[in-house]
């Protein structure tokens, strides 16, 4: 059998809180003003209190809320497959598993978080959330999320990715979102995720009837996306497997590793690592210390693994891994060893992502591609060493969107920052 699936009420209807096992305890955030810790009260003008508690609960289990689940059933729980084909491939003697999350509404793990937010602001009566986007993968989630709930959504798009490629834009038309090119006062800026933060944040915190909903990096969203790696363990064992020996994740702001990762951080012999581009390599060469979440410094000062707040990527196709910046969480597992990270080349990444394509059939998103790229890397150090390693990954996205990066690739076009 290589398909592993879970029946519809086998969805978690409890979300895993990593805070209170972390192996360090988390810094509190700052204030951009007083640089004293926040509280509730400073975060209330861009969240719901209901995220705001979970932002800093000790407890252990946080339950899902029941419209919630009925969402997320509309493709949770998400399949687990054994990649035969590649291992064949590779001739290693590691066994590959990966959780599918491409097969969500927007084609992501993104909507894991988006939905319960939107539903949190509902509840709480705030008519409409702004957001950023780089690629569209977020901004898709949320667009989505908010015509489940009848929300207003308007979605501040990286303007290179807002020229370049228009049928992230359409996806986020189709479901009432309205979108504008970001940075909106410099209009031959090419943008960044972080200038697109600030415009999102500015607008929500200068109008009373807008939240801000963000699609990565804070607890609460790491929180969400566990999801994932608690169905995993459920479907490795029904494939008969104790545990991973390693689970894989891309990382941009931490959120699609954290999903899969964080149930299983609680169990030394399971190792995690994050793959990250080596064009953006926050967790690989970045320092950790306390820096803003966006370009123009609005946000409260995190402390993260961080290239600078002012720092602007290249323009790479894994739009969703070109951030300055790190989940508190992930930055804090790879300081004090618990998470590894590397950083790979894009060209590296295509080179693996065609590879799946080829054998497994599915055409990942640029960002899920440098998971593979790790993936295929472990598998052959597997064969080398003659070991049976058994390798969780997160198959973040699908590529489908994001085919003219493929064409950059295939015809040799692509820059190999
Ligand atoms: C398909 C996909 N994978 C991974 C990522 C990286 O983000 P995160 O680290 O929050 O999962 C993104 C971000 O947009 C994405 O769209």
């Amino acid at each position: 059998m290589s398909r592993f699936l879970l029946s519809e009420d086998a969805i978690p209807s409890a979300w895993f809180n990593v805070l209170p096992v972390m192996p360090e305890p988390l810094e509190p955030p700052l204030h951009p003003a007083t640089r004293e810790p926040v509280g509730p009260d400073d975060l209330a003008p861009l969240f719901p209190m209901a995220l705001i508690a979970q932002e800093m609960s000790a407890e252990p289990w946080i339950d899902v809320p029941g419209e919630v689940l009925d969402i997320l059933r509309l493709w949770r729980p998400t399949p687990l497959v054994r990649a035969e084909r590649l291992e064949r491939a590779l001739g290693t003697p590691a066994r590959i598993y990966f959780k599918d999350e491409s097969v969500s509404p927007a084609g992501s793990h993104k909507t894991n978080t988006s939905v319960p937010q939107a539903f949190y602001n509902k509840a709480e009566g705030v008519p409409r959330l702004t957001t950023e986007t780089g690629a569209g993968q977020w901004g898709t989630a949320l667009a989505f999320a908010c015509t489940q709930f009848d929300l207003e959504c308007k979605v501040y798009m990286v303007r290179a990715s807002y020229e370049q490629k228009p049928y992230r834009r359409v996806l986020m038309e189709t479901w009432g979102a309205s979108v504008v090119p970001s940075p909106v006062d410099d209009p031959a800026s090419p943008g960044s995720l972080g200038l697109a933060i600030s415009d999102a944040v500015r607008d929500a915190a200068t109008r009373d009837d807008s939240h801000y909903s963000l699609g990565s990096v804070l607890n609460h969203v790491l929180l969400h996306q566990t999801v994932i790696g608690l169905e995993a363990k459920e479907q490795l064992a029904l494939a008969g497997e104790e545990r991973p020996d390693v689970v894989i994740g891309s990382c941009g702001g931490g959120s699609n590793l954290g999903g899969i990762a964080l149930p299983f951080v609680g169990d030394a012999a399971v190792r995690l690592v994050a793959v990250e581009p080596s064009s953006c390599p926050t967790l690989t060469e970045g320092t950790f210390e306390y820096d803003f979440g966006d370009t123009a410094g609005m946000t409260p000062l995190m402390q993260m693994y961080t290239l600078g707040h002012d720092f602007v990527p290249p323009s790479i196709h894994a739009g969703g891994l070109r951030y300055h910046g790190d989940s508190p969480i992930i930055s804090t597992l790879v300081r004090c060893g618990r998470m590894e990270a590397v950083a790979y080349p894009q060209g590296k990444t295509f080179e693996a992502a065609v590879q799946f394509a080829g054998t497994e059939g599915k055409v990942p998103a640029p960002e899920t591609g440098h998971a593979i790229r790790a993936v295929v890397d472990e598998a052959l150090a597997a064969k080398e060493a003659g070991e049976e390693r058994v390798i969780l990954f997160n198959y973040s996205g699908h590529g489908f969107l994001d085919l003219s990066a493929y064409d950059d690739y295939l015809n040799g076009r692509l820059i190999d920052a």
